[in-house]
């Protein structure tokens, strides 16, 4: 689209280009006709303050000059639920041999996260909004189902498998419960024998849920499978690509992000950027299709929060660029201009290095 300004170099949009030449108001040329408006060429020209006249051309997004975030279209888990689900699992995991008040009370919170997810048009997976705990406990298991559902959801997959992930997702580790605790709960690095005891953990998950009528056998595939590699280096098996199947496969990866974002005894949590980069250095592990499919789904830094820029400056995040969840448009505090951080070829070398205010 065109638009025609009879103003000021500041009332040029952050990446049009000039259709015509710009002059001063004494007739010198200023700019010629074909001119890309980047962020240092208007930083150039910003030394002229007089009147210009000038047709530019712009595409829409990027001449997106709203001041108002967009919305940020996350789960969202009002309190109640929150608190129903962590009493809820709290008496559930007490006794995970009853397996049939295990299944029926999961699936009870299964089914409530489903209708979420299955209600709503276009998600994202914002953190903050959606746990139900800081602690590594049998409660992250809400987040993990939660996360696999709205990824299962991105890929297109059939409202049953999205269901199915969501349980298998909550039950993923009902295995740690066979794990003695000193080893579970050990606040400090595992020794290597210690950690083939946890590697146990989906092996008694499966066998817990061998005789129940209410998971399936795709469901219990996942459950003992969230741990696996697609490049093999992952445990109990060792399985390599599609031997892991579906449901595995993107266990895995939400499991890993929220393992990564969540505060263990012996290490901090990761902000939800930091948890994507290291995930970058992993992706032979990940099925890409999927991983790349997670990435459009997570909000690293959800529209409206301000975030501090390798530049030292301060920006609010003003919306998402899908499968960039690390290089969203945002808005400088100090001059208000609008830079897309996928694109602005200025901006290239700058980074968000986390939230301005480290609470978000
Ligand atoms: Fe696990």
């Amino acid at each position: 689209m065109t638009k025609e300004i009879d103003g000021y170099i500041s009332d040029l949009p952050q990446g049009c280009i000039t259709e015509t030449d710009i002059y001063t108001d004494r007739g010198v040329l200023l700019c010629p006709r074909m001119t890309i408006m980047d962020s240092k060429m208007l930083e150039a020209l910003s030394q002229y303050k007089g009147r210009i006249h000038v047709i530019v051309s712009f595409t829409p997004s990027e001449a997106h000059d709203d001041d108002t975030p967009e919305v940020d279209n996350s789960v969202t888990f009002e309190d109640s639920f929150k608190k129903y689900a962590e009493e809820s699992l709290a008496a559930i995991y007490a006794n995970v041999d009853d397996v049939d008040n295990l299944t029926a009370g999961v699936k009870e919170i299964g089914n409530e996260v489903f209708s979420i997810i299955d209600d709503s048009k276009e998600l994202f997976i914002n953190l903050s909004k959606l746990k139900i705990s800081d602690e590594y406990t049998y409660k992250h298991s809400v987040d993990v189902g939660t996360m696999a559902a709205v990824l299962a959801k991105a890929l297109g997959e059939s409202r049953r498998f999205v269901h199915d992930v969501t349980i298998s997702g909550l039950l993923h580790d009902v295995g740690k419960e066979k794990i003695p605790p000193e080893v579970i709960n050990k606040p400090a690095r595992l020794t290597p024998e210690e950690f083939d005891i946890i590697k146990t953990h989906p092996v008694h998950g499966y066998r817990l849920l061998m005789n129940s009528r209410d998971i399936t056998e795709d469901m219990r595939q996942g459950i003992l499978n969230h741990h696996e590699n697609i490049d093999g280096t992952g445990y109990p098996r060792g399985l390599l690509g599609d031997e892991i199947g579906k449901m595995g496969q993107i266990l895995s990866i939400v499991d890993v992000y929220d393992a990564l974002v969540t505060k263990r005894s012996y290490k901090d949590a990761k902000t939800p950027g930091q948890a994507i980069e290291i995930m970058f250095t992993m992706s032979n592990k990940f099925n890409m299709e999927y991983f790349k499919a997670f990435l459009s789904v997570i909000n690293a830094f959800p529209n409206g929060s301000e975030v501090l820029l390798s530049s030292g400056e301060k920006a609010v995040v003003m919306r998402q660029n899908k499968s960039y969840p690390l290089r969203p448009v945002i808005k400088l505090l100090h001059n208000g201009q609008i830079v897309n951080l996928a694109s602005d070829p200025s901006f290239l070398s700058t980074v968000i290095l986390n939230f301005a205010n480290p609470i978000q």
